[in-house]
């Protein structure tokens, strides 16, 4: 009777444990990183002065209430995180956030502002996006398709992060299906010899911000990144790019304890 009653109590001790171990189950990043339909949300941010002028338990002590609050959105978001600070001079890091309801990136940055290093943050950009299926690549020669869909990215740490927003013009969406293929072509072509060095993804932005598109790249070639954009400037589908950038974000892929590190030093 004593030991049933014990298996009880601790049936009923282990509950809340259950229960946040279930709830807290982390979303299938790998899916949100490869679907179409994902939401992807790059909110950028600049630290202000004053935060440099907490002493630095205070910081330390706000960088464990950061980490607090990307745990309990990992059962709805996946997130990633960026070192702009000292390659840019007008933001310190961006988070890119994926999940399958912009409303689940919503509630983790409003979290993420809402703790006392949120305070000092500048949210100096928020570019949002959704992921699509390929629009272009199923109407390419077999050829073209064959070289684009097998060759993968080398394996091995690519530490630079680019990401371009991209606005076209009037008359790149009032031009054919066929136009805007031919293009597409002339601009895969001019990239085929990167694929092996420049991991990229493209999020559709129109109507979500004022962006058609969000271009996210990670290499370990930065000079293989410039010599590309070079290439894809000489293409006539640049020509229909009315905002190229502006910003740029070029930074490092830091995992979230090391920016924290860095913030709290
Ligand atoms: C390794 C380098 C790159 C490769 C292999 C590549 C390849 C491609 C391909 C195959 C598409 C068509 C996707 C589809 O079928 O929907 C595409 C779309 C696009 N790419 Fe690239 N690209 C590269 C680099 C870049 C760069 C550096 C930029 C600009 C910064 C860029 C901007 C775009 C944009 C905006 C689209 C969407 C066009 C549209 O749907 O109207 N790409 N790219």
């Amino acid at each position: 009777m004593r030991s049933k009653a014990v298996l009880i109590g601790v049936a009923i001790g282990l509950l809340p444990w259950a229960w946040t171990a279930f709830a807290q189950a982390a979303v299938d990043r790998e899916k949100l990183l490869k679907d179409p339909g994902v939401y992807g949300t790059f909110a950028v941010f600049k630290v202000e002065g004053d935060w440099w002028k907490l002493d630095k338990s205070a910081r330390g002590a706000a960088a464990a209430e950061v980490n607090a609050v990307f745990q309990k959105h990992a059962e709805n978001v996946a997130t990633d995180t960026y070192l702009l600070r000292g390659l840019s001079d007008r933001a310190d890091f961006f988070v890119r956030v994926h999940s399958t309801e912009m409303l689940h990136n919503q509630n983790f940055l409003v979290d993420l502002m809402g703790t006392t290093l949120g305070k000092y943050l500048q949210n100096t950009q928020t570019f949002n996006g959704i992921t699509k299926p390929l629009n272009y690549v199923p109407g390419f020669s077999e050829d073209l398709q064959k070289v684009v869909k097998s060759t993968a990215p080398d394996p091995g740490p690519k530490p630079y992060v680019i990401v371009v927003p991209i606005r076209k013009d009037a008359e790149w969406w009032n031009m054919s299906q066929d136009g805007r293929s031919a293009m597409m072509k002339e601009h895969t072509e001019a990239t085929v010899s990167y694929l092996k060095t420049v991991k990229r993804k493209l999020y559709h932005a129109s109507g979500l911000g004022d962006l058609d598109f969000i271009t996210y790249f990670e290499t370990a070639k930065l000079d293989d990144f410039n010599n590309l954009v070079i290439g894809l400037e000489r293409v006539r589908e640049n020509r229909h790019n009315k905002r190229f950038g502006n910003p740029t974000l070029l930074g490092t892929i830091r995992p979230l304890d090391e920016i924290l590190e860095i913030l709290a030093r």
